[in-house]
């Protein structure tokens, strides 16, 4: 969700920054622009569209320069047009401003710009702050951004730049993600680390209240309200820029989904091996849950559709009681926890504005927050009370594939050592779980391998429908809902998932002659009832497309598509079913000729609420 970029170094800035932006298009975003210093003017060029919009104005554009800002919007406040792209500038030029994130109360402070004679050019909240540093600006750049963002309520990220102040970048952060790259006389400045992963591996993150101020040789980070200076340590990342490219796959998500066994294999190294699981390496024990009597989980999307899986594993192993909620509800109700409640926060970008704010909430509240993120160092790693990675590598397509993996994963292996803390399962029942999840990454790719071809073909019939429902029970039903979401998110589809037995209760009056209807049945015991569900649509004319075990269908009257899984314990089952359900939207997006990796309207990111 929007991206910014800067560069100051003794490069050409135009390439570098818009290379940085292109790493950021998965963030999401409808128009992009830059702005460069040259020679005491400031130059900027904004195209609404996509980048390559951009591109071919800079490309006739002979400015040369080695400072400037970048920036990829996500409308919020007036259409995507050229006007309201980013970057913004005052009414003489003097400073160019890009900003992430919403300023809330922009409106009054337009009124008194307005009343002031200031001139505006767009309809976005963020034209107030380049007027308002023009309006502070006593010759030091800081001094102006500082007083300007003193100013402001709401969430940003902001960087500006001055024609008056050569090779200089002030960049603030407030609850919108900011990190600085720092290289050998060079330095960077992006929302986020793969922007500039090829050209270093060393950090400064921005927390909230921060304001860097950037040049070639050296990077200063002061608090903005109290002036001081602040010391950081620098952030190593260990993810290298390979990772984050598309390595011979047309589209991320393809990729993404096929790297899942290898990501689900680097979650569990060193977590488990044949006898134990070992979670020392991320700092939890026993004491986590031997007080806990309730948990909360509190997540956004597909993150929240892990933690739904999960509250069926620790009711089945664990016996806590579990609540899960979307971060946006949560967050403005009365959330009833206290000590003895453990909050698990789930997030692959740890960005996530909503899933933050509950986090805060639940802290404030006096619960203690582990967190499930991937992106290293993001605000919800560092704001938890305990952390566990996901290891699943740079996601960069919008719709998550191997981070859900992983967050399934990795409650699989928290789930299954509470209930050995807690005593819950004896020795035998553990081993042969563990044997299950050992198993784990090779039946992924199994999976994957048995079932591409045939998915293509019933993505090739799919395309012809506007709607498609899921249907599942307990397990089954969280894993119909992820493949419903994957496939609304990237085909555009109408897909809609039900929990099997709940049909006959409104929905199946919009079951009709042709409509398909997939089906996930994979906890043994259900099986039956999941069948006669089956049974139910399809004597409304509902074409379906089953998964379930191999061999476990005997006769078929009724399934048009049988999609086979490999045998595992069904409390694991949903890692394989969602392969297909994956794949599934994937080709269907594909084949509808749908933009899979940037899907329209949505971010990777959402750090606004
Ligand atoms: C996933 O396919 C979606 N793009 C989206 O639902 C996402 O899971 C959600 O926005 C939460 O993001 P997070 O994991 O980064 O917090």
């Amino acid at each position: 969700m929007c991206g910014i970029v800067g560069y100051v170094g003794n490069k050409s800035a135009k390439p570098i920054l818009l290379e940085g932006l292109k790493k950021l298009e998965y963030r999401g975003y409808d128009s992009a622009g830059i702005a460069l210093q040259v020679d005491q003017a400031l130059d900027v060029i904004k195209k609404q569209g996509k980048l390559e919009k951009l591109e071919k104005a800079l490309h006739n554009n002979k400015v040369e320069s080695k400072i400037g800002i970048g920036h990829t919007r996500w409308a919020t406040h007036g259409k995507p047009t050229d006007e309201n792209s980013h970057p913004h500038y005052d009414a003489d030029y003097n400073f160019a401003v890009v900003h992430n994130g919403i300023i809330e109360n922009y409106q009054s402070i337009k009124e008194e710009l307005l009343a002031e004679g200031k001139v505006f050019t767009s309809e976005t909240d963020t034209e107030v702050i380049a007027h308002l540093v023009d309006k502070y600006y006593k010759g030091d750049l800081s001094e102006a951004v500082s007083r300007t963002v003193k100013r402001l309520e709401g969430s940003f990220a902001i960087a500006v730049i001055s024609k008056n102040e050569e090779g200089r970048i002030v960049a603030v952060r407030k609850d919108s993600p900011l990190i600085v790259g720092l290289g050998q006389n060079e330095n960077f400045l992006a929302s986020d680390i793969p922007a500039f992963l090829n050209y270093t591996d060393q950090f400064y993150i921005l927390e909230d209240g921060e304001m860097a101020d950037i040049r070639k040789e050296e990077v200063k980070i002061y608090d903005y309200l109290t002036e001081k200076l602040v010391a950081k340590e620098i952030f190593e990342v260990n993810w290298d820029a390979e990772m984050a490219e598309k390595q011979g796959y047309q589209h991320f998500m393809l990729k993404e989904i096929k790297e899942q066994p290898e990501s689900v294999k680097e979650l569990f190294k060193n977590k488990i091996n044949a006898e134990e699981i070992d979670l020392s390496q991320t700092g939890i024990d026993r004491s986590l849950f031997t007080d806990t009597h309730n948990i909360q989980i509190v997540a956004c999307g597909t993150a929240y559709h892990s933690g739904l899986v999960a509250k069926y594993l620790f009711e089945e192993l664990v016996e806590i009681p579990v609540q899960v909620d979307v971060a946006s509800e949560y967050r403005y109700r009365k959330p009833l926890l206290d000590e003895k409640t453990l909050v698990i926060v789930v997030s692959q970008s740890g960005e996530t504005a909503d899933t933050l704010a509950a986090l805060r909430l639940a802290q404030e509240k006096g619960a203690r927050v582990l967190a499930f993120v991937n992106v290293q160092g993001s605000s919800i790693a560092r704001e938890a009370d305990h952390v566990i990675y996901l290891k699943a590598g740079p996601e960069i397509a919008v719709a998550s594939t191997k981070a859900y993996t992983n967050m399934v994963a990795a409650f699989y292996l928290v789930s299954l050592q509470a209930a050995v803390w807690l005593n819950k399962i004896d020795e035998k029942r553990k081993q042969a779980y563990l044997k299950d999840l050992i198993r784990l990454p090779e039946l992924i790719r199994q999976v994957i391998s048995n079932v591409e071809t045939q998915i293509k073909l019933i993505a090739k019939e799919y395309i012809s429908h506007k709607n498609i429902f899921f249907i599942g029970r307990n397990l089954d039903y969280t894993i119909a809902l992820e493949g419903a979401l994957k496939l609304k998110e990237i085909s555009y589809l109408h897909a809609e998932a039900y929990p099997a037995g709940e049909l006959k209760h409104g929905t199946l009056a919009l079951v009709d002659e042709g409509i398909p209807v997939i089906a996930v049945a994979t906890r043994k015991d259900l099986f039956d009832k999941s069948y006669s569900n089956i049974k139910e649509v399809k004597s409304r004319g509902a074409e379906i497309l089953l998964i379930t075990w191999e061999g476990y269908l005997q006769e078929n009257d009724t399934v048009d598509h049988l999609v086979e899984l490999p045998d595992i314990n069904d409390l694991f089952a949903g890692l394989l079913a969602i392969i297909p359900l994956q794949l599934l939207s994937y080709y269907t997006a594909l084949y509808l000729d749908c933009d899979i990796d940037q899907p329209r309207n949505l971010a990777k990111s959402v750090t606004v609420e």
